[in-house]
């Protein structure tokens, strides 16, 4: 990948080179970790991160879960010193577009009960672009995956768990490989649940549709960002449970992610979504999103984080 200057690490700017770990760390044997996704976009007022506070509090819920103390390099972290870091960390880079910030017990040690194993806390910015490629603009081919999406007894799945990602990476080899571009996982009841590193919404009858928080999916931020835009223009949103018939026969259906933002989609497992182009409705919401993300409603200016 295209390195970028510096990653903040535990308090400290360093170059890109130098951020390594010990083979033993415990993160990278079990998993033990929270990450979190955050864009940045230029607006007319500089660079500006997209509801950094959400992410940063979902980052620090994800530590409760997992029992790790935000403590890194000997100080207790809470949401305002994390928000001060990312920043830092954006503006040590040159023109960044996504923030990837990581808590992992980055002690050595081998053993399943990790008490007592510090942790570290690094902020990578990159330059990544359109996540999904073409896709984000034409329109996105879908499969259901064979692999599920792990369920509240399988672990915290309300959380960005660094080990829970193995799920979504099997997911994402197994549509690639059949030519499409995304996976739609299936929770253990059947239900539609969400994609590897996005929400679903769906378009039936002029109502929007998407899964519930229980259904096992992340509660993902542009997801509430996009609920609170679509209500706001008027549409009717739903919370609900969503079946692979409903999903298929859908008129509109769309995707909702920090790295893929607002992307349609046009098929899946091979059958055409409505008329197999870029519904009004989602035209509409991404439109709107996009505007919002770069500055340019002041109604939402309240989700922009500005760094300079
Ligand atoms: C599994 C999963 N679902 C949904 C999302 C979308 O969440 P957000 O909009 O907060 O990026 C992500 C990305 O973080 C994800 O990894």
């Amino acid at each position: 990948m295209e390195k970028t200057d510096k990653i903040w690490i535990n308090g400290k700017l360093i170059n890109w080179d130098d951020a390594k770990v010990h083979v033993m760390t415990h993160a990278l044997n079990y998993g033990t970790g929270v990450f979190e996704g955050i864009r940045v976009y230029q607006t007319p007022k500089g660079s500006a991160v997209f509801r950094l506070r959400e992410h940063v509090n979902r980052l620090l819920d994800g530590c409760k879960v997992m029992g790790i103390e935000p403590e890194f390099g000997g100080r207790l972290y809470d949401a305002e010193g994390i928000i001060e870091a990312v920043k830092a960390a954006v503006k040590a880079n040159k023109k960044v577009d996504y923030i990837k910030p990581c808590v992992f017990l980055s002690g050595e040690e081998v053993g399943l009960n990790p008490v007592g194993v510090p942790a570290s806390l690094s902020i990578t910015c990159i330059h990544m672009g359109a996540y999904l490629g073409n896709a984000s603009t034409e329109g996105a081919k879908l499969i259901t995956s064979s692999w599920h999406r792990p369920d509240n007894l399988c672990g915290p799945a309300g959380a960005k768990v660094n080990g829970a990602y193995v799920t979504s990476c099997l997911a994402k080899r197994e549509a690639v490989r059949q030519g499409a571009n995304e996976a739609v996982m299936l929770n253990s009841s059947g239900h539609v649940a969400e994609c590897t590193g996005e929400n679903i919404f769906i378009v039936s009858r002029d109502k929007i549709l998407t899964p519930q928080v229980s259904e096992c999916i992340l509660e993902g931020i542009t997801r509430n960002s996009v609920i609170d835009v679509a209500r706001g223009m008027g549409y009717e949103v739903i919370e609900t449970r969503i079946t692979r018939t409903q999903l298929v026969t859908a008129d509109e259906v769309w995707m909702t992610g920090t790295a893929a933002e607002v992307v349609p989609v046009t098929s899946v497992d091979g059958r055409t979504i409505g008329t197999g182009k870029i519904g009004d409705i989602t035209k509409k919401i991404h439109d709107r999103f996009h505007e919002i993300t770069v500055g340019k409603d002041p109604k939402y200016s309240n989700w922009l984080e500005h760094v300079d």
